[in-house]
């Protein structure tokens, strides 16, 4: 079956309420991330419920949050199909999507309905008709449509898919951007990064970032450093990468600014590598594709047994 269909038929059914998972539960697990504490590190990562419509199902799969989103102000169909690619020997996906979205005010109809205490982010984007120049008005609208919902926010800068987004990372326009959006918002926010830049430019993000007083950074989104053809790869090939890049934040920045660790985390070992490079909580994609529906309750024990 084709990448995407397959994950529309999946997404479906966790919707559906068809599966469930019970990761183990232990103090042990618990973690301050987001301004709240969650019961364990694993949560879900951007893209996989781009519109907020599975919240409960996902819930029931064991996540300790989740990232609803890329949501763009305006409702966009995204690149054309083909867009979604597994490439199994090697555990990894390529997407260009490009931020296929039902936009801010239906993503904020469906977070209306949302009755389940799980703890959820909205990560927002720009439409792509949008200039660079008028970044900022994107992101502070989307804010604005979402803002009586979720738990944080996240500022996605970072997708490859949409043309020049990437350069947004560049810091009066980051600062800019950060700022519209933390004026509609009393939540705490992040900036999404890409593993795609020297260690002194991730660093140089942080200190932008973290002087207009966001929560934190999620490090990293997909890498177009692959031989794949166009699109942004993610799963086992982008672990070390990701897992340098938040080493280099958390070890650039005061402690005070959270790190989230995102990109290839697959096992108990990766989650233990992850967090020991400082990351406050972690999020998983590729590896709830290939492992399935017991992801999180598997990876959590790997990781309470030493695996
Ligand atoms: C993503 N990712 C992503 N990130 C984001 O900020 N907004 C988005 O809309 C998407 N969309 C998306 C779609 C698909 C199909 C994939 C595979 C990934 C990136 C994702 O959140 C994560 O940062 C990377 O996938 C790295 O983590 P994994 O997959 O290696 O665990």
């Amino acid at each position: 079956m084709d990448a995407e269909r397959a994950h529309d038929f999946g997404l479906r059914m966790i919707s559906a309420g068809f599966v469930s998972s019970s990761p183990p539960v232990s103090q042990l697990l618990n973690v301050r991330a987001y301004g709240q504490t969650l019961p364990h590190p694993i949560g879900l990562a951007a893209g996989f419920d781009k519109n907020g419509i599975a919240l409960e199902g996902l819930y029931n799969l064991g996540f300790s949050h989740v990232e609803v989103g890329t949501v763009t102000p305006l409702p966009q169909p995204g690149n054309e199909r083909p867009r979604m690619w597994r490439y199994t020997e090697e555990d990894a996906l390529v997407n260009k999507l490009g931020f296929n979205s039902h936009g801010a005010v239906q993503v904020a109809k469906n977070l209306e309905r949302v009755d389940t205490p799980i703890i959820y982010g909205i990560n927002i984007g720009k439409n792509k008709q949008t200039p660079n120049e008028e970044a900022w008005r994107d992101y502070g609208g989307a804010a604005q449509a979402l803002r009586d919902y979720g738990h944080y926010f996240v500022v996605n800068v970072s997708s490859p898919n949409t043309p020049g987004l990437r350069a947004l990372q560049a810091t009066d326009d980051l600062k800019r951007i950060l700022d519209a959006v933390l004026a509609k918002i009393d939540k705490p926010l992040y900036a999404k990064v890409s593993p795609d830049q020297d260690d002194e430019d991730l660093v140089a993000v942080a200190e932008v970032a973290a002087s207009t007083g966001i929560a934190g950074i999620i490090a990293t989104n997909t890498t177009i450093a692959h031989s794949h053809g166009e699109g942004g790869l993610s799963g086992k090939p982008l672990r070390d990468r990701a897992s340098e890049a938040c080493r280099t934040i958390r070890q650039a920045m005061p402690g005070s600014l959270e790190v989230i660790g995102v990109g290839g985390i697959f096992s108990g070992h990766d989650l233990r590598e992850r967090l020991q490079a400082g990351a406050a909580a972690c999020q998983i994609y590729t590896s709830f594709v290939y492992r399935g529906p017991p992801a999180v309750r598997d990876i959590l024990n790997e990781y309470i047994g030493g695996g």
